[in-house]
């Protein structure tokens, strides 16, 4: 790669990803490698500077992460952050212990701005709130070293050692708690490592599409094409890279939302690939009849996916290999080597394992949602997909109560299309991270002109969330709601309710089944 390279080294931490982020945020490509992957290994990588990480572990434990002291006598400028901080300490011949008051939250920090790390740090008061989180603390800082930061209980909240190009901190600068914690990770990035801070969207989709070229050659590629934001950036990417030796199969199981089928279509027309549009609606309808149980469901529309894949991979024939939408958040076990392992088999709506290919591609497993967004928008995807809310594989079929038909199918599609455009037109879109409708499996009587209905129930569903695991209800306007409920009841047959579902995460889930 021609890109100056920094990587984290990690050791196990919370933040290890977010340290990933801000480098990257200051323009400088890195990777995060684990504290296993041998020094050969590192140095063959030519990095221009390393990051420790934190990690759950006292330093001075037999069998704590560590690393072999002869990194620190490579040149390369290396910041140690929390453990990676008392690592290298202790590593160093300094003294790391238990301290008697353990630091934990907002900390007033006093900096010594004569440090090339603070002093660069753009804005950097002498005085600062930094993010601690440490039981154990530096008693004795290693010679050569000077304390460059401190608390009112930590002597070393952060050392240097600016002769080899070694720097440490007791704190967090990664978290967003850190004031101006961003700014020395620059400060580090650009005046110790000296990195130019030139890395783009750009230059990744040109390293990646290069790379993947030459892993390629002449094989014939499979993607299992969702319309989802991951599945369709791949797509686009290995579009670019190997055209026409690629194939996406795009299983329409019947339950996309209004138009949702052609779009991913239209997206992809142009791009010179082979795009297999799979109308499979019939055949998932088939196997749903009488089916009321949410479970049951998703395990019909699981399996029934597969059926269709595999249908479809057989008459393409022997592919070498499988790209998959993998990203940064779904590699639970970051840099454990067996972390590729892991994703081979999932994340793509439950594929077959014994699809015939040589080897796997993941072209995005660097990267977060919102860059993986970024990089959609710079190979030219369309603003709809790239916006895309997360949407469940089973699609409406779990978002209808009770058995689905057809008709029950129009209504949830007509209902949310309106839901989605009101939600869009009056700006919330970008602020609710997800929402939908649900159709209920209960009729109530209305009026309508001057008769009586007994029409469905349709629930709205809207909530804002970090990471989808707990989640709050989305405080939309009544007027907004207003409007809503009176397009849909007027507009779509069969709705004469609409109610709003204002329960978080837990105690209830996002999705209705
Ligand atoms: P729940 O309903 O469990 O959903 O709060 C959390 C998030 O996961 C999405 N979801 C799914 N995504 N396949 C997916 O790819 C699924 O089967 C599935 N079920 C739920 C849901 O939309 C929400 O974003």
């Amino acid at each position: 790669m021609s890109h100056q390279l920094v990587i984290v080294l990690d050791f196990g931490g919370q933040y290890n990803q977010l340290i990933a982020r801000r480098v990257r945020e200051c323009g400088v490509y890195c990777e995060v490698k684990s504290y296993k992957t041998p020094i050969e290994e590192l140095k063959k990588m030519s990095p221009v500077g390393i990051i420790f990480t934190g990690g759950p572990n006292s330093v001075y434990k037999d069998d704590s992460p560590a690393y072999p002291k002869e990194i620190f006598e490579l040149g390369i400028p290396i910041l140690g952050i929390c453990y990676g901080c008392q690592l290298m300490a202790h590593l160093l011949g300094g003294k790391v212990t238990s301290a008697v008051t353990s630091e934990y939250g907002k900390t007033e920090t006093y900096y010594d701005k004569s440090c090339e790390i603070f002093g660069g740090a753009k804005n950097l008061p002498q005085k600062a709130i930094s993010w601690m989180s440490h039981t154990d603390y530096i008693e004795k800082i290693p010679d050569g070293f000077k304390v460059t930061a401190h608390t009112d209980c930590c002597p070393t909240a952060a050392m240097a050692c600016p002769e080899r190009k070694l720097y440490a901190v007791q704190f967090h600068p990664e978290v967003n708690h850190t004031e101006y914690g961003s700014e020395m990770i620059d400060s580090f990035l650009k005046n110790v490592c000296g990195c130019t801070g030139d890395w783009t969207m750009g230059k990744y989709a040109e390293t990646a599409i290069k790379n993947i070229r030459e892993k390629v050659g002449d094989g014939k590629v499979l993607l299992a094409l969702s319309g989802g934001v991951d599945s369709s950036v791949a797509a686009a990417l290995l579009a670019k890279a190997v055209g026409d030796k690629l194939t996406c199969i795009f299983v329409d199981h019947g339950f996309m939302r209004k138009n949702e089928g052609d779009e991913v279509e239209q997206a992809f027309e142009g791009w010179g690939l082979n795009f297999v549009r799979v109308n499979a609606k019939e055949q998932f309808m088939s196997r749903m009849r009488g089916v009321s149980d949410p479970e049951t469901k998703r395990k019909i529309i699981g399996e029934e996916f597969i059926r269709v894949f595999e249908q479809e991979a057989k008459k393409i024939g022997k592919v070498d290999f499988l790209v998959q939408g993998t990203i940064y958040p779904d590699i639970i076990e970051s840099g454990t080597g067996d972390a590729a392992v892991i994703k081979s088999h999932h994340n793509v709506g439950g594929l077959p394992d014994h699809v015939d290919f040589k080897e796997i591609i993941e072209p995005l497993r660097m990267l977060f949602k919102d860059e993986v967004r970024a990089l959609g928008r710079e190979l030219g995807l369309s603003e709809v997909l790239v916006d895309r809310q997360p949407f469940p594989g089973p699609g409406l079929a779990i978002r209808i109560i009770g058995e689905i038909t057809d008709e029950k199918l129009e209504i949830l599609q007509d209902a949310d299309y309106i839901f989605r455009e009101e939600i869009a037109k009056a700006g919330l879109d970008k602020n609710i991270h997800q929402y939908f409708a649900v159709l209920t499996n209960m009729r109530s009587v209305g009026v309508m002109g001057d008769g009586r209905t007994y029409d469905y129930t349709l629930a709205l569903r809207g909530v804002v969330t970090t990471d989808f695991m707990t989640a709050d209800f989305a405080k939309i306007p009544y007027e907004v709601l207003e409007i809503c409920a009176s397009r849909i009841v007027n507009e779509v047959k069969s709705i004469n309710r609409v109610v709003y579902d204002i329960t978080t995460k837990p105690p209830a889930t996002i999705e209705w089944e």
